[in-house]
């Protein structure tokens, strides 16, 4: 039964330790694909010990797995042009999604854009110039259909969105990091199996919530938490064919809280 890993992590900002302990974690896991859900740049210096901008595409484009994914946040602004030159001299095939799908094996994701801060150069940096290509329609969510319908069911697996869906105990309601309230939508239209975010680094912390059902979805906030312990996510889905394909069964592993949730669809 052909068995794909993920890891997820989100909100490295640049900090060393974390980007350390990230490369500790897929040595320790042996994902076959490693997504980061934004913010893995910022653009100020407010923590002691940071990589460059620089030095963050080459320590990632090293990380031993098939693929590294990236999705926007919001401190991906100009600095992406930086990371986007020195990813490309790296060679490494740059998998960025933007209002896109990512297939692996059977395993399919879609990446959701961030429409906080300025997501100028990440989607000039992608794009198509066919007028009608996904990351020029400004409706946030008349992208979504034209993604998912090439992959039909299978495009339900596993959702990116760097903001979490808005009014759950994993965004704190009323502030910067409140989550968007189109991805509550598209989720009840859609009801995909799982989506990962991240943004919010106090709510699940005050909270002890990391994981939230919106229907049949299971929501997962996996940001950082000022512990200096990286938070992510192992997702395993275990499929009944080679062939893209919603998972017979799929499972989440949260670090370092330990816990384990199952995901049915
Ligand atoms: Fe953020």
């Amino acid at each position: 039964m052909p068995t794909i890993k993920v890891l997820t992590v989100t909100d490295l900002h640049r900090v060393r330790v974390l980007y350390e302990q990230l490369a500790g974690a897929v040595a320790s896991h042996r994902p076959e694909v490693v997504v980061l859900v934004g913010d893995f740049l910022d653009a100020g210096g407010d923590h002691p010990d940071q990589f460059t901008t620089a030095e963050c595409a080459e320590f990632l484009s090293k990380l031993p797995c098939e693929e590294v994914v990236f999705v926007r946040g919001n401190h991906e602004g100009d600095n992406w042009w930086e990371f986007y030159a020195t990813w490309k001299q790296t060679r490494r095939p740059l998998r960025a999604l933007d209002r896109a799908v990512f297939v692996h094996g059977p395993l399919v994701m879609v990446g959701f854009p961030c429409l906080m801060g300025d997501e100028t150069a990440f989607v000039e940096s992608l794009s198509d110039p066919d007028p009608n290509a996904p990351h020029h329609d400004v409706d946030a969510l008349r992208w979504l259909p034209k993604a998912l319908a090439p992959h039909g069911a299978a495009a339900r697996t596993l959702w990116l969105m760097h903001e979490p869906p808005a009014g759950t105990p994993l965004s704190r309601a009323g502030s910067v990091v409140a989550g968007n309230p189109e991805w509550v939508s598209a989720i009840e239209r859609y009801s995909p199996w799982l989506t990962i975010s991240g943004h919010d680094h106090g709510t699940p912390r005050r909270t002890g919530r990391w994981h939230h059902k919106l229907g049949r979805t299971v929501c997962v906030n996996a940001g950082q938490t000022d512990t200096g312990r990286l938070h992510y996510c192992v997702i395993q889905a275990e499929f009944a064919t080679a062939t893209p394909s919603l998972p017979q069964r799929m499972t989440v592993l949260m670090q370092p809280t330990g816990e384990t949730v199952g995901v049915t669809g």
